[in-house]
């Protein structure tokens, strides 16, 4: 596979055809959330000033928080492993007064366990709950349960929406949309003349999937886009394809060297394991791009080191894992802290549409 076609054995979803998720045109209220081709630049506006509003209540323990989504129900199924997504959209709903329900033992002792399939699962939920925030290993599934459920919607009293948590090797819109505010945060609060570079495993990562979309909205004059990884870890060609559609020309490589010292964002990435068909092949370039304190040392000094987490050996050294964390360009703990205002607005927006 050299990155001219799609990966090989690339499962497709009729659903992905089947179901055309609603465009947010400035309004969040009962949509569900399955893709960034959802949003244009202007939704992103109104996130990031609802994400920035709450992250002020939260400093200020504005008790008017917990009115947003009071006696509201969000559904958690995670179908795979998560920590952030699962965790902060529990907070995230929390916060705002709204309650969590999950399967007692974890969606796997669900009746999942007796051969029930997704579409029916989701339905469940869609019962009981506002909003169901899933995970699932396979490409295009939230857009089966966003089409199970508009059918569900129409016989229930109490509609409910999906959020994507990460669709397989598809995209991960809610982890883009907390990027895109990190950038936008840490960045003077602008997305202009900005060089950003993707860099590890870009064909199986979902979130830089959705995040090179998302950049694309900020268009060639602002954003210079590049992409780095091995050549059979290479970004889909049909992203490529709808980026360079937006007018972006992005830059390919395999050495790191060529545009590190240039770039005002590194977003660095695991090698998705958990995706590979053959552990020879995992193994052979696993450690193809490691970031090191060396490496870091040749990022321009005003630089932020981005990672969506969990980080494995790909960051750190042998000895120690935590060695970049001190460093001021090592902005992940922020990504991950804005993971939680990102998710706040988004829920606040979908299921009330309320301003914050
Ligand atoms: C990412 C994911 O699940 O795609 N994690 C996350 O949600 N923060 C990235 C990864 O697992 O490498």
């Amino acid at each position: 596979m050299n990155g001219d076609t799609e990966p090989k054995g690339t499962p497709t979803n009729p659903y992905l055809q089947r179901y055309v998720p609603p465009k947010i045109e400035g309004n969040f209220t009962g949509k569900h959330i399955i893709t960034v081709d959802q949003f244009e630049r202007k939704d992103l506006q109104i996130l990031f000033d609802a994400a920035i509003s709450i992250r002020k209540r939260i400093h200020h323990a504005d008790r008017g928080l917990t009115e947003l989504c009071a006696g509201k129900i969000m559904a958690s199924l995670f179908f795979e492993a998560s920590t952030r997504t699962d965790m902060s959209f529990q907070a995230s709903m929390r916060r705002l007064g709204g309650e969590v329900i999950a399967a007692s033992n974890g969606v796997q002792f669900s009746s999942v366990y007796k051969g029930e399939n997704l579409a029916d699962t989701v339905r469940a939920a869609g019962c009981y709950a506002d909003v169901i925030v899933l995970r699932h290993p396979q490409l295009g599934s939230s857009y089966e349960a966003a089409y199970y459920l508009d059918k569900l919607n129409k016989r229930i009293k109490n509609p409910s929406v999906i959020i994507s948590g990460g669709d397989g090797i598809g995209e991960h819109p809610t982890q883009a949309l907390l990027d895109m505010f990190t950038i936008y945060d840490l960045k003077n609060r602008s997305l202009d003349n900005l060089t950003i570079t993707l860099v590890g495993d870009l064909r199986n990562g979902r979130t830089v999937h959705s995040l090179a979309k998302l950049l694309a909205h900020y268009g060639p004059q602002n954003v210079s886009l590049s992409f780095v990884s091995p050549s059979t870890l290479q970004m889909p060609r049909a992203i490529i394809q709808m980026l360079n559609d937006k007018g972006m020309t992005i830059y390919e490589t395999a050495d790191l060297n060529e545009v590190l010292p240039h770039s005002d964002v590194i977003y660095w990435t695991r090698v998705q394991e958990e995706r590979f068909e053959d552990a020879a092949a995992y193994e052979a370039i696993k450690d193809d791009f490691i970031m090191t304190p060396p490496v870091l040392a040749r990022t321009k000094s005003d630089a932020i080191l981005m990672h969506p987490l969990p980080r494995k050996n790909e960051m750190g050294t042998r000895d120690d894992h935590d060695i970049l964390d001190e460093d001021p360009r090592a902005v992940y703990f922020e990504q991950m802290e804005n993971g939680m205002f990102i998710r706040m607005a988004l829920l606040a927006k979908v299921l009330r549409g309320v301003y914050v």
